[in-house]
């Protein structure tokens, strides 16, 4: 039974804490936010303790950290985690500054404890699917791998401006599915954006839509169209076109009915409204994997370099959209 205690108590928080308490093989020990009625709601529901400060979190009698809050926290929190032998899943990025992610990796690289990157849709069904497809040679040679990863809509303004940008907080997650999928390294990229939905963006040096384009070592070539706005839903669909065929993994919808009327025939339910819905089962199924490790003492699927590939990539990606040339030389 692995011990777990949870930074963060606020939207992706209380997800995490809804499945250690439903999770096997994982006891949910203590919360903490400094937010205290938000951290006391968790614990009211879920029959954990409140810690009154942070350090108190990570008492000796806990295994393992998830860190679900504030981006500017991860780094630092993570780091005392592993300093103190505790197991860390800690959501994305890890940081919004990669300087800060370098210095912490010794830390991290010294340490036998599992430390896992919150990149939950590397345990989504479909997703994962589509990684073995392509591992196994089902699709011969991959050739080219499209991403369309579109929100239903722009959060709010104070949360843009802190965000990191288009690249680091939203697009992280598909740089990390092209690894994870493909499995080789981008050698190459481009990238163009523009405030479409929100014009009023640009004040903030950031864009609403964006596509990325990118080679990897092997020549692969591999595609990211991202918007902060779809009107239909959460749209989230990977294609991998390789030399033996294609494979999609396409959006899931909370029915499968199809209706046929004096109009039509055909008409599809709506797709979930967002992430939390549409990945439900990723996130369950990614504190499983994350407990496993635990367990094991094994190295985790999304791992700290995972983390760092992945906002090396959105580092390059913001390069490249102001003109830049985006250096992706160093390791
Ligand atoms: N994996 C995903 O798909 C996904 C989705 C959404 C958010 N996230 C990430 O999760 C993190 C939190 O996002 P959110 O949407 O839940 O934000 P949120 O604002 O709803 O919640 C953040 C919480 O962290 C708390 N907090 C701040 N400093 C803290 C500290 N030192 N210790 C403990 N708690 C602290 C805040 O009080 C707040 O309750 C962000 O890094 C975000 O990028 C990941």
């Amino acid at each position: 039974m692995i011990r777990c205690a949870l930074f963060g108590a606020g939207r992706i928080g209380r997800l995490h804490a809804d499945n250690l308490a439903a999770g096997k093989q994982v006891e949910f020990v203590r919360v903490y936010d400094p937010d205290p009625e938000a951290a006391r709601a968790v614990a009211r529901e879920h029959g954990c303790e409140v810690a009154q400060r942070d350090a108190d979190c990570l008492a000796g009698d806990v295994d393992a950290a998830i860190i679900a809050s504030a981006t500017p926290t991860h780094i630092d929190l993570l780091t005392r985690a592993v300093k103190a032998d505790k197991a860390v899943l800690c959501e994305k990025p890890i940081d919004l500054d990669i300087a800060r992610v370098d210095a912490a990796q010794p830390v991290v690289t010294a340490s036998a404890v599992p430390v896992m990157v919150g990149f939950n849709r590397r345990f989504d069904p479909g997703h994962r699917r589509l990684r073995e497809a392509v591992a196994a040679g089902e699709l011969g040679t991959p050739e080219q791998m499209i991403v369309s990863s579109r929100d239903p809509g722009l959060p709010p303004r104070d949360y843009l401006a802190a965000s990191g940008g288009l690249f680091r907080d939203m697009m992280i997650h598909d740089f990390d599915m092209v690894r994870f999928v493909l499995g080789e390294e981008i050698k190459h990229l481009s990238a163009t954006g523009s405030a479409l939905v929100d014009p009023s963006l640009r004040e903030l040096d950031d864009v609403d839509s964006a596509m990325v384009l990118m080679t990897t070592e092997s020549g692969k070539l591999a595609h990211i169209n991202c918007s902060r706005r779809a009107v239909y839903g959460y749209d989230q669909r990977i294609e991998v076109h390789g030399s033996a065929g294609m494979m999609l993994s396409d959006n899931p919808t909370p029915t499968t009915v199809r209706h046929a009327d004096a109009q039509g025939t055909g008409c599809a339910p709506r797709l979930y409204d967002f992430f939390l819905d549409r990945y439900a089962q990723a996130f369950a199924n990614q504190l499983a994997a994350f407990v496993d490790a635990v367990e094991r003492s094994a190295k985790p699927d999304a791992d700290f370099h995972a983390g760092r590939q992945a906002l090396r990539l959105a580092d390059a990606a913001t390069e490249a959209l102001h003109g830049r040339d985006p250096s992706l030389v160093s390791p």
